[in-house]
């Protein structure tokens, strides 16, 4: 059976990795880059570190406006289905490589299958919940994460094609975890284990508007321990256009981290500041306490065992969150057991091989 992989942008990366590992002998597997993350700290070092195969087809589609980049990509895409005959497409989260590459392949009938299918945040100004409920709703086999993914999908009337499989980021954190735990790896210049909070910004709610933006870059400046500031290129270019220096106070600005050093920095780290997805999970599977600045996150299981505290409209909030001590410790696994990847080829065969 031939299966055929579409990332783009950097969280895809990582849910490609334990994939392409548990694909080996059990599928062909080719794997289509879009090119939406391009630098090399945002792509090529993903692939080199964590192990992943070479892409077969890299469309180059580079940035863009919303439009403008999914249109590209749909062309490209579509293109490279017909050459390649996949029997199923391969699909990764919520980015507009998603969206593009489950039309491109619908239009066409070749099956789509959704891997993390089913997160909602409920909220339209995203870019990302639009591409999440489009692409559900286009794909044949669903793959999702959690037991509240399943939920929503059933609520939406596709329970049908639903299947839990766990979350694949839980795999690689897990292995990359123990190569960790064998080879010690040094923190970033300018902060020491235990006395720094690892940062990450990069939403256009967060990063678009420069009063928005200015608030949060002088509340981090203002808490009382580095905070190790990684800052995404989207960051980097807005506050350069709004004329906001992120280099201020407690804030030790750094290139973004390859995906080893970044477990190892939250590892080490007295807590999480951010606005991504991934990270609001890996601080929880890593049993850092995290803040998240969003008004609602899909993550909710986080929020519920107490490692993660919404921080949103009164920015005033932010300090008080970020430095409130470490929640009640946890066994649950909301995120499953490390082997979601391994479900997911099953899934995959049992419902595509012919
Ligand atoms: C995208 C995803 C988001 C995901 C994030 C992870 C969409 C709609 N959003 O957001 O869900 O959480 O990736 O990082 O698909 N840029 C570079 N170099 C790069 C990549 C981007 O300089 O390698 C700059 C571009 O100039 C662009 C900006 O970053 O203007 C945004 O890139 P884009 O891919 O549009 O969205 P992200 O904000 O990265």
């Amino acid at each position: 059976m031939r299966i055929l992989s579409v990332v783009g942008a950097r969280p895809q990366f990582v849910k490609l990795a334990p994939i392409a590992r548990a694909m080996k002998g059990r599928a062909e597997h080719i794997i289509v880059h879009t090119g939406q993350h391009y630098d090399e700290l945002m792509s090529d070092v993903f692939f080199q570190d964590l192990g992943i195969p070479a892409p077969d087809y890299n469309l180059g589609v580079g940035s863009g406006k919303h439009g403008e980049q999914t249109g590209a990509m749909l062309a490209g895409l579509e293109k490279v289905f017909e050459e390649a005959q996949p029997d199923v497409v391969l699909v990764y989260g919520d980015t507009n490589s998603t969206l593009a590459a489950a039309l491109a392949a619908v239009k066409i009938h070749i099956p789509v299958a959704h891997l993390e299918a089913g997160l909602r945040s409920f909220n339209r100004r995203m870019p990302e919940e639009h591409n999440r409920v489009l692409t559900d709703h286009a794909s044949d086999l669903l793959l999702s994460p959690t037991e509240v993914g399943m939920k929503h999908l059933a609520g939406e009337g596709l329970a049908g094609r639903s299947v839990m499989v766990g979350d694949v980021m839980t795999d690689v954190l897990f292995r990359v975890r123990e190569h960790l735990a064998e080879e010690r790896q040094p923190l970033p210049d300018g902060v020491s284990a235990g006395k720094y909070f690892v940062c990450t910004i990069h939403r256009p709610d967060n990063t678009d508007d420069p009063t928005r933006l200015k608030g949060i870059v002088e509340s981090l400046a203002a808490l009382g321990m580095p905070v190790l500031l990684l800052a995404h290129p989207r960051l980097k270019a807005l506050a350069e256009a709004h004329g906001i220096s992120l280099a201020a106070g407690s804030i030790v600005l750094h290139e973004p981290l390859a995906y080893p050093q970044l477990v190892n920095a939250v590892a080490n780290s007295a807590g999480v500041v951010t606005d991504s997805g991934g990270l609001q999970k890996e601080a929880f599977l890593l049993r850092i306490p995290c803040t998240t600045i969003r008004p609602e996150t899909e993550w909710v299981e986080t929020v519920e065992l107490g490692w993660n505290m919404l921080v949103n409209d009164d920015l005033s909030k932010l300090a008080p969150a970020v430095q409130r001590p470490a929640p009640d410790p946890t066994d649950a696994t909301p995120y499953g057991d490390g082997n979601a990847a391994q479900r997911t080829v099953d899934a995959l065969l049992e419902k595509f091989a012919k």
